[in-house]
């Protein structure tokens, strides 16, 4: 195995979109960041130096951790930031990825630097290894994210966002690669050569949007989704949500003689959706001519765009997300059978009480904000998670282990007016609440989208391990028609699940790697509504489950 090493350099970065100069967040000056790419085994060491004016973490999204639970990246949960102070202020992130294989990606996991701070991270099979599937010809990474007209000032977005308890102002476009693609001359270029067959190694980095990603005349395999292997999955559009990745196959058997284009749109479930972007790109044919002809191509319109599906198209996301399955590489089934635990978890947005950093909150009606089983989960403010529980050796003042197993109440989330009557479930408190699991516990969460205030799929990503998703459907959980629907044979494993507005998914894992690790929704400004919880995670009984202590440069509180 090999060691990767690589050193990212935050700062400014000017660049022109949609003709306009704007200062961005970005590493070694590149847009979207560098790409990380290793196998299988390796061990990836990352030093991030801080010359911005920002905070800074780095969470790499999707890897395990095992073991490795301080380099994990969340701000305020595994690690104080990297504050702002140039060449002297860093910290190596220092990690092993074993026994996961496919695309992952890293971003700034503090504030609202993700919107620009991100970049892929590819895990190839160990030398001598092969992938499940013929070896594509070559590979596309597409990183789907979004533009505004505000860059330089995004992190003051989302805190005056925050203090008045409102969302953050909404992008102006959607890009593929850090480009829009809404003129030929701010476009990227795919080329392919006729015949060929290509890995496209896919990442939803977008803060709010789900996706809907289509090329023309053109049809994927589907093979993997998270770094996890599935079964080949043959489809037109593929659905994703933020957070997650996607890899598939494409061949290149389109006619001669056309462009076609590369598209990703906004899916929401709500009715009213009404966010239009589409992010474009170009496919070209290598037997065809150079980048003029492309522009010339584009103007005699001879360049094909997908049919996109209407922006509310559940039955094509539900579709997509409900026909993968796990490939099992030895034919037999990983998942556990046997439960320790399980908790049934009921989310969304919701009203709570001014958090005392909210100067501008109104004081007797709170503010907007979000919750997991009634908790608006609020990151400390003094030290982390992780340190308080593993360095300082004691939760004391900083969090507490009484995250609840289960809801307050339960109420039939398919009828709305029943929902929208029942404030206990609309007015939540503010906390930060852990749930403390023995190593090695099987857990298994019912996930139950409340759609309470507001219908939104919130994609759920979990920190520092990959779950099964055994069952996944819209309206109420109901117990024993789940229960008959639930895979136990090859489910898909994943970090992120999309739980459809109203919807619901049980999702399992095992707690084998030490350490405190965030679940969180994906949608950016969820996060300080407070849409999150912990899971925090003993050590085993043996020294290779043992978390080993902070690297000496692990920045202090
Ligand atoms: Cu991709 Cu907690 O993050």
């Amino acid at each position: 195995a090999a060691i990767v090493e690589h050193t990212f350099h935050v700062g400014n970065l000017t660049v022109e979109r949609l003709g306009q100069r704007q200062v961005i967040t970005a590493v070694n000056g590149q847009f979207p960041g560098p790409k990380v790419e290793a196998r299988d085994g390796d061990t990836i060491v990352v030093r991030v130096v801080n010359h911005s004016p920002y905070n800074i973490t780095i969470h790499w999204h999707g890897v395990l951790q095992r073991l490795s639970a301080w380099a994990d990246g969340p701000a305020m949960v595994t690690q104080c930031p990297v504050l702002p102070g140039g060449a002297a202020s860093s910290y190596t992130y220092r990690f092993n990825v074993t026994g996961q294989e496919g695309t992952l990606w890293w971003h700034a996991h503090v504030s609202f630097l993700r919107a620009t701070v991100y970049g892929a991270l590819l895990i190839r099979p160990r030398p001598g290894a092969r992938y499940p599937f013929p070896l594509p010809h070559a590979e596309h990474t597409l990183l789907l994210g979004e533009w505004w007209n505000a860059t330089a000032s995004l992190v003051d977005v989302e805190r005056q966002a925050f203090l008045t308890g409102g969302q953050p102002a909404n992008s102006v476009a959607l890009t593929i690669n850090g480009m829009p693609g809404v003129d030929a001359r701010q476009m990227n270029h795919l080329r392919v050569a006729r015949g060929n067959t290509y890995l496209l190694r896919l990442v939803n980095a977008a803060i709010n949007y789900q996706l809907f990603f289509k090329v023309a005349g053109h049809a994927f395999t589907v093979v993997a989704v998270d770094a996890s292997y599935t079964d080949p999955y043959h489809t037109d559009v593929i659905v994703i949500a933020p957070g997650q990745t996607v890899d598939a196959l494409m061949h290149a058997g389109a006619s001669p003689g056309r462009y076609y284009y590369v598209a990703a749109q906004v899916y929401q479930s709500v009715a009213n959706a009404t966010y239009t972007a589409i992010a474009r790109a170009l496919l070209r044919y290598d037997d065809d001519d150079d980048d003029d002809e492309a522009e010339k191509a584009e103007g005699a319109a001879i360049v094909l765009m997908p049919n996109m599906p209407a922006l509310n198209d559940s039955a094509t996301a539900q579709r997509f997300y409900g026909s993968l399955t796990g490939l099992l590489r030895d034919g037999k089934p990983t998942v556990p059978q046997r439960v320790d635990t399980r908790m049934l978890v009921t989310y969304g947005l919701a009203i709570a009480p001014c958090a005392p950093a909210q100067t501008l909150c109104n004081r007797t009606r709170g503010s907007l904000a979000a919750s997991m089983n009634n908790v608006s989960f609020q990151l400390p403010a003094s030290m982390s998670l992780l340190e308080a529980a593993r360095a300082r050796g004691s939760p004391g003042g900083v969090y507490t282990r009484d995250f609840p197993d289960r809801p307050p109440v339960m109420f039939d989330f398919t009828n709305a007016s029943a929902a929208n009557g029942n404030s206990s479930l609309m007015f939540t408190s503010r906390g930060t609440r852990v749930k403390a699991l023995r190593y090695n516990e099987t857990v298994e969460v019912v996930l139950q989208n409340t759609a309470v205030l507001g219908p939104e799929n919130h994609p759920l990503h979990l920190h520092g391990f990959n779950f099964y998703v055994l069952a996944q459907g819209t309206g109420n959980f109901r117990k024993r028609r789940a229960a008959r629907a639930y895979n136990l044979v090859n489910p898909q494993q994943r970090n992120t699940i999309a739980v459809p507005a109203g919807g619901w998914a049980v999702i399992r894992f095992t707690a084998d790697n030490p350490g405190v690790w965030l679940m969180h929704c994906h949608l950016e400004a969820h996060l300080p509504f407070g849409l999150a919880m912990a899971f925090e995670v003993a050590d085993g009984p043996t020294p290779d489950a043992i978390l080993p202590p902070p690297p000496p440069d692990y920045p202090p509180c």
